[in-house]
């Protein structure tokens, strides 16, 4: 269904979401025992290979492959021979030679998962890319809508912050419009992408006007790590116009909830209050986060090379 891998959602149709969504729903369930564990995967290896920093999805991929009984190997780039001065490639090359079942990339530059994809006999996973996309957050904010809403067809959902420069949003917007979803974007003009019409999206520079009728609130981390001081002229000033807090989400609807991808810079991006309580949902996304992982795993590295190799 997804191919050799999973690159992004725009490559998606929306029965292949329905069908993550749908096993991820399955897999909620182990989550939920005292053993959480099932023999899915034995004899199966997972190599987690992290160039970014990261806590929860990398942790989460580990957690997901090892209830599903999978041997995960987390690689380090800091120790490895890429010291060396070995290329990424080669690098990826070198652990495909030692036949995992799956690869989880994280990188900084867009295009390097799918460059490794195009090497590498085992499936790739990208676990976010530069600004280009971050496939199983978008998958995990589904499922968490779904979870809340019960449905995500004919909900508005609002994402806020750095759209132009983040890949959380970018799968999030091709997530939620291939599910039926109204996507709209607030932001500063300088962190609006140019190309919101193509999108199939709606832009705003009032939060307002953004958040009216909104059925999801999700705030975007500044990423302050790339260039964002450039962006806008201070914190306090971002904070003051598209920081989301209880008085600002009282134009959104009364069951609205609020979304983060993490990590959250709180009292920037949302309130410290909407950091840890409801309508804020965060916590629940991480939760999901582990669930959308194991189905991804599932689907994916459930086959043998064979098999891939037949298709
Ligand atoms: N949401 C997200 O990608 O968080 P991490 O950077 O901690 O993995």
């Amino acid at each position: 269904m997804m191919g050799r891998g999973l690159l992004g959602i725009e490559d998606l149709e929306r029965a292949d979401i329905e069908t993550i969504l749908e096993t991820a729903e399955r897999m909620q369930e182990v989550g939920r025992r005292d053993v959480k564990k099932v023999p899915t995967l034995r004899g199966r290896t997972i190599v987690n290979l992290f160039f970014e920093p990261s806590t929860r999805t990398r942790t989460s991929f580990e957690i997901a492959g090892k209830r599903l009984s999978a041997d995960v190997v987390n690689f380090t780039p800091a120790s490895s021979s890429l010291t060396k001065a070995e290329t990424i490639l080669d690098t990826a090359k070198n652990l495909d030679a030692m036949a995992p079942d799956a690869v989880v990339v994280r990188h900084a530059v867009a295009g390097v998962p799918k460059r490794i994809a195009d090497e590498l006999g085992a499936p790739v996973i990208n676990a976010g890319d530069g600004a280009h996309e971050h496939p199983t957050q978008a998958l995990l904010d589904l499922l968490t809508v779904r979870e809340e809403k019960g449905r995500i067809d004919g909900l508005t959902v609002t994402i806020i912050g750095d759209v132009a420069h983040s890949r959380v949003a970018r799968s999030d917007i091709y997530a939620f419009r291939k599910m039926g979803a109204e996507v709209r974007l607030a932001a500063p003009p300088t962190m609006l992408p140019a190309d919101v019409e193509s999108l199939g999206v709606k832009g705003f520079t009032s939060l307002r006007e953004a958040i009216d009728g909104a059925d999801v609130v999700m705030a975007l981390r500044i990423q302050f790590e790339r260039l964002a001081g450039a962006l806008f002229p201070s914190v306090r000033e971002y904070s003051a116009t598209f920081g989301v807090d209880r008085a600002k989400l009282r134009y959104a609807k009364d069951d609205a909830i609020v979304m983060h991808p993490g990590p959250v810079n709180r009292g920037v991006e949302l309130s410290h209050d909407l950091a840890d309580h409801r309508p804020s949902v965060i916590l629940d996304q991480v939760r999901n986060g582990v669930a959308i992982r194991m189905a991804v795993l599932y689907l994916l590295a459930g086959r043998t090379r064979v098999e891939r190799e037949e298709e």
